[in-house]
């Protein structure tokens, strides 16, 4: 029997990796790690390529090795501290893979990582609380603990996008998801509509510019601009040690939508577009939303809610992911076998981020009732990284 797989092999299930190997050396026999891509952090390195990030969102401390000055000293080690930027030392995104290497090769993890995906999980009756996990090439494997680190969630696509008539060419409407910059072909002179306030969306308008493209920018509410996801507070005790406190899992919730408060872009990614806006390259729509879009004569033709008309070439979906348990299929068949409390799709987990009654763990967002709002940050991925642990060296 495997004594813990951890599923998914991101910068969350990096760090528990980690911390777990350097409490225990002798657990690396015990511990089986899988994704599809057989790699740690295909995922992460994929989506910092496909939209062309220059530099990461959070402070330097945060990051997969268990001692928070590690990335700050292998800058210094390299006269590479430049690569720090700001007063929160934002890591280039460049050192920042190169560090998260350097922490794979100290921690010996490279070739530990097995090239499949988990599809089935079943909970063996009795007091072992043991579980028979099935995996994408058909073998069956028994372990004592399991740890779900699968990241994201689903794409959100509007209710407007559900009621287009199709037919329309796969490139002319799509989420970031499936967006690589480097790969979009043919963008010079044509009009992209990018639906979306976050940080995705500014990158993907920068990108679109860059290649001779006329962009569009349209956001729900009013463009925001925020230096993190949420307020520095929310990254350490200042806000947790009150939100911990909360006994009340619905108030909690609220507490990290209206932290996060929907999508927000960096104050220099603002500058970068208010440029762009100046040249006459960017469109905003502020408070605005599409009602329908109608691919016609090559073209969407698009009216938005307030009456405007548009027309566009394409019109790529920067909205987000959305999390649930009734979204992920592995959590849909744990919930089957063992229901436990849901706050709107969000799980109430124990505090060792267990799913109660099983010896079962989620890292990521799905953690955010017990993490906060930086559940699904690499702060996130540290702090249960620490309960998960704790719980695993003790048992
Ligand atoms: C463009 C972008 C930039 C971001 N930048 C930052 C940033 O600067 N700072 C920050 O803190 N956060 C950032 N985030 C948030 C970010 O996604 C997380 O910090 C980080 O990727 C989360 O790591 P993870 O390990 O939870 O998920 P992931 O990196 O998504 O890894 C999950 C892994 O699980 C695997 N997997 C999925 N299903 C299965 C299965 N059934 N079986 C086996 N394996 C499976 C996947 O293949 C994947 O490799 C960013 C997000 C985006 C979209
Ligand atoms: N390191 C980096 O440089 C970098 C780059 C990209 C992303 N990121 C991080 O990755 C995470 C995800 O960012 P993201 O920009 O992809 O997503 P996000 O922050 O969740 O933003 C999604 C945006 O889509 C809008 N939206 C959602 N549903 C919509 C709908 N039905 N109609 C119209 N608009 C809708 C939201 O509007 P509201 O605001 O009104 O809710 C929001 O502005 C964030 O943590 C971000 O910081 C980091």
């Amino acid at each position: 029997m495997t004594e813990l797989v951890i599923v998914g092999a991101g910068p969350q299930a990096l760090s528990l990796c980690c911390l777990l190997l350097q409490k225990r050396p002798r657990w690396r026999r015990r511990l089986r790690i899988i994704d599809p891509s057989g790699r740690w952090l295909s995922c992460w390195q994929r989506q910092m390529e496909r939209f062309e990030i220059p530099c990461l969102r959070s402070p330097s401390p945060h990051h997969p090795h268990p001692n928070p000055n590690a990335l700050r000293s292998y800058a210094q080690e390299r006269r590479r501290s430049r690569e720090l930027e700001g007063p929160y030392g934002l890591p280039r995104t460049g050192l920042f893979s190169e560090f998260c290497q350097s922490v794979v090769e100290e921690f010996q993890v490279a070739h530990q990582v097995q090239a499949v995906s988990l599809e089935g999980i079943h909970l063996e009756a009795g007091r072992s609380g043991s579980l028979h996990l099935t995996l994408s090439d058909g073998s069956l494997i028994q372990a004592r603990r399991l740890v779900i680190a699968t990241g994201a969630g689903e794409p959100v696509l509007p209710n407007w996008v559900q009621r287009i008539v199709r037919p329309y060419p796969k490139e002319a409407l799509q989420h970031s998801r499936m967006i690589d910059l480097a790969a979009c072909r043919g963008l010079q002179g044509q009009h992209v509509l990018i639906v979306g306030g976050g940080l995705t969306s500014a990158h993907l308008a920068l990108g679109a510019i860059q290649r001779g493209a006329r962009v569009s920018l349209m956001c729900r509410r009013e463009l925001r601009s925020k230096l993190f996801d949420t307020d520095p507070g929310w990254l350490g005790p200042k806000y947790l040690k009150t939100f911990r406190s909360e006994p009340c899992w619905r108030r909690r919730r609220q507490q990290v939508l209206a932290a996060r408060d929907g999508g927000s872009i960096t104050p220099w990614l603002t500058m970068t577009l208010q440029r762009e806006h100046r040249q006459g390259s960017l469109q905003t729509y502020e408070n605005c939303q599409v009602r329908q879009a109608l691919w016609s004569a090559g073209q969407w033709r698009i009216l938005c809610e307030e009456g405007r008309n548009l027309l566009a070439d394409r019109i790529w979906l920067a909205t987000g992911h959305k999390l649930g348990v009734s979204l992920q299929p592995l959590l849909r068949q744990l919930h089957k076998q063992q229901q436990i409390e849901l706050v709107d799709d969000w799980p109430v987990l124990s505090d060792d981020l267990r799913w109660p009654g099983t010896n079962v763990h989620l890292m990521g967002g799905l953690a955010a009732l017990r993490l906060g709002p930086a559940a699904r940050n690499l702060f996130g991925g540290r702090e249960a990284a620490r309960l998960i642990s704790r719980a695993a060296v003790k048992a």
